[in-house]
């Protein structure tokens, strides 16, 4: 137990409205992501987008390494694509990889309605088929990697490859309400495991995984430097 082991409440309703008061004084949400949030809802995609204060943490991130070339795994309906790409200087770019084209539709439009559409590229189909046409492009500075689970090894081999020293790569949904801790857990709790064992040996980045809790319940991220050694 936590130096605060005498609290009384700590459940879904606390983290959601922890979320809530970060998101009413420090986390501000403008008209463009509320837009993509209620275009994704009509739409009918599902409500997993980061949460706004994991969507800060990624643009402090962004600014942070100062980005110019981000890749992005998983698309949705573009609300982390957008909050990523306010945070890209005017000559940034961004490229996000949607498997499904009736997202990467929604992402797309939000996406132009919230002034961002010239510094965003949404590329249609499986991610594993579209990376090769990045081959040969200048690596990234920062990969965010929220796409199917069980592919988020693979993504971050290659995207080991494809980040510059001193670049970020960031992995959402590694914890899975704490089966990152069990061997029995199921096909993505797994290879997120492997993600981590993986990395043990992985003298080319050096790692963290920060757990978290809030309105998507309780998840984490793993953020790894790209070492220049
Ligand atoms: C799911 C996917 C996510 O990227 C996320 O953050 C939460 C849930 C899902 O596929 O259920
Ligand atoms: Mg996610």
């Amino acid at each position: 137990m936590g130096p605060r082991g005498n609290i009384l409440r700590v459940d879904q309703e606390t983290f959601s409205a922890v979320d809530q008061f970060i998101g009413e004084t420090i986390v501000e949400e403008d008209e463009g992501v509320r837009g993509a949030v209620e275009a994704a809802e009509a739409a009918g995609l599902p409500s997993i987008q980061v949460s706004p204060p994991q969507g800060k943490l990624l643009q402090l991130l962004v600014r942070l390494v100062g980005a110019k070339r981000i890749l992005e795994f998983g698309a949705l309906g573009g609300y982390s694509a957008i909050l990523m790409a306010r945070a890209l200087p005017a000559d940034g770019r961004l490229i996000t990889l949607e498997a499904k084209p009736e997202y990467a539709e929604v992402a797309r439009q939000s996406i132009d309605r919230a002034g961002v559409g010239e510094k965003v590229e949404v590329r249609v189909g499986p991610a594993l088929e579209a990376l090769p046409g990045l081959e040969g492009g200048e690596p990234f500075d920062l990969v965010f990697i929220d796409a199917d689970k069980v592919n988020t090894p693979n993504y971050f081999a290659w995207a080991l490859d494809h980040t510059r020293p001193g670049g970020l790569i960031v992995a959402d949904n590694v914890v899975r309400d704490g089966t990152l801790a069990d061997p029995g857990g199921d096909e993505a709790a797994q290879a997120q495991r492997r993600l981590h064992e993986m990395l043990a040996e992985e003298p080319r980045a050096s790692a963290t995984t920060v757990q978290t809790v809030g309105v998507k319940g309780y998840d984490g991220f793993l953020i790894a430097l790209v070492e220049s050694g």
